[in-house]
């Protein structure tokens, strides 16, 4: 007798289109890593909305402490002062507060959040080429150290010191050209004599106590040598204030380290970049070294100061969004069109960030995949987050997940057309609303309308 088994069709089943270029592959490549906390996104977009920011707390501590961990060094004292700017949710800044972060800030209104927030004077480093004279008598005089940036800056600190029952804690922030983009806005140049010009002012006045040299050097730095000329020039400037009887203690190198984020080809490197594994620790190796031979001039061990803001905060945050139309553009494109665009993901001008289906059907993965264009809702041709994002086929309402958004989102986020979403936390015991949906209203709260230009019918 013949076995015979029950017919059974063939089927086909596509497999994902991958393009191999340049482009696409690393948008169907990169592990992002974020989508391993449970939560159930389609839920949460039913309660909060859609688009809605969804932070990972295990994510924030994560990438910190292996921050830390890459700079930690026998040869130095290691201090993150967390970049407030970069995201200044204060769930986000309690958080880092609660892994031993400082707080970097650059105004008077990063200053006050990080004084609500629980960080003392002591704990903050205070930056920026504009203070108040206001922010700056308070930040002296609660003991907070200020970096200082200009001579303006030098002409009131002064001022202010003289009026201090002790030294005005202060730091000297630098610039040297180097680098294809220099970041020569900021501190006194040290490539035309103004640094030394500011180190012997310091010098000759006993009411202004020198405790730090500063230099942050760009933003998403892929070359780690940089950092490392930044020491030697660093080590250079301690020495001359040594020599003027200063003692600086305080190396602070800035932020700049990248994130595991994808740039635009344009400002990666030729052929692409990517950061996997322990990627930091060449730039922790180019600084510490440096530190480490020179710590005589410290006095010591001297302590290291970084400023991190992308490396910590972009990988921890994604936004979830939905799909408000699909389209084929002169034949060839194809499009869709979210209900968040660069209002709300501002850094997609220079990341490529991952985009893919967040939640939906079993078997999506099987779907052909294809160069995709994804628009926001802004009525600007501009507003796009991807040229070809690499997707399945989409639908109106599908939901969308946007990858690492953490840094410089919320905080150059607009209220240009959209209102802003909500944004939720996940932390150890599932989702906490950590900021709620704007309001038509919350926007045009600051607004006065004189009472003569009330017409018929206003409710304003
Ligand atoms: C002084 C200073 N510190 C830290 C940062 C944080 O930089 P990043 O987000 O590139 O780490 C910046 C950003 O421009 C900065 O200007």
């Amino acid at each position: 007798m013949l076995d015979l088994k029950t017919y059974a069709p063939p089927r086909i089943t596509p497999l994902p289109f991958i393009a191999y270029t340049k482009h696409f592959t690393r948008a169907i490549g990169v592990a992002a890593g974020e989508s391993d906390d449970a939560f159930d996104a389609d839920a949460l977009v039913a309660e909060y909305g859609s688009p809605l920011f969804v932070v990972s707390e295990r994510r924030l501590r994560a990438d910190f402490r292996r921050f830390l961990d890459a700079f930690s060094d026998p040869n130095v004292d290691t201090r993150v002062a967390y970049s407030v700017k970069t995201n200044y949710l204060p769930a986000v800044c309690a958080i880092v507060r609660s892994e031993g972060a400082w707080a970097e800030v650059v105004s008077g209104m990063e200053y006050d959040l990080a004084r609500s927030l629980g960080f003392g004077p002591h704990e903050i480093v205070f930056n920026g080429p504009h203070k108040t004279r206001a922010e700056l008598e308070r930040a002296l005089g609660e003991g907070a150290l200020v970096n200082v940036d200009h001579f303006a800056e030098l002409d009131a600190v002064e001022q202010i010191a003289a009026t201090l029952a002790r030294p005005a804690r202060i730091g000297l922030r630098v610039s040297f050209h180097f680098g294809a983009m220099p970041w020569t806005k900021f501190g006194f140049s040290d490539d035309n004599g103004d640094s030394q010009r500011a180190l012997e002012r310091i010098a000759r006045n006993p009411r202004l106590r020198l405790e730090m040299l500063h230099n942050h050097c760009g933003t998403f730095v892929l070359v780690h040598s940089l950092y490392a000329t930044a020491a030697d020039r660093l080590v250079a400037l301690a020495k001359r204030a040594r020599a003027l009887g200063l003692a600086p203690r305080m190396v602070d190198f800035g932020g700049g380290y990248p994130s595991s984020n994808v740039l635009r080809p344009e400002y990666d490197l030729a052929g692409g970049s990517l950061r996997e594994g322990d990627f930091w620790s060449p730039y922790a190796r180019e600084i510490c070294s440096r530190l480490g031979k020179a710590k005589d001039l410290f006095g010591g061990r001297p302590t290291l100061v970084l400023e991190p803001g992308r490396a910590v905060v972009d990988a921890c945050t994604q936004l979830l969004c939905s799909v408000v139309a699909t389209k084929s553009i002169d034949r060839s494109e194809d499009a869709v069109i979210l209900d968040a665009g660069v209002n709300l993901v501002p850094t997609a001008c220079y990341y490529d960030h991952r985009v893919s289906r967040a939640a939906g059907s079993a078997g999506a993965s099987y779907q052909r995949h294809r160069p995709v264009s994804v628009f926001g809702p802004l009525c600007m041709q501009s507003d796009r987050l991807r040229e070809s994002a690499t997707l399945p086929a989409l639908r109106t309402g599908d939901l969308v997940r946007i990858s690492h958004v953490g840094a410089y989102c919320h905080t150059m986020s607009m209220q240009f057309i959209q209102t802003r979403p909500a944004t939720v936390l996940i932390g150890p015991e599932g989702p906490e609303l950590i900021r709620r949906r704007e309001t038509w209203r919350d926007v045009f709260r600051l607004d006065e309308l004189p009472s003569r230009l009330r017409g018929d019918g206003c409710s304003f």
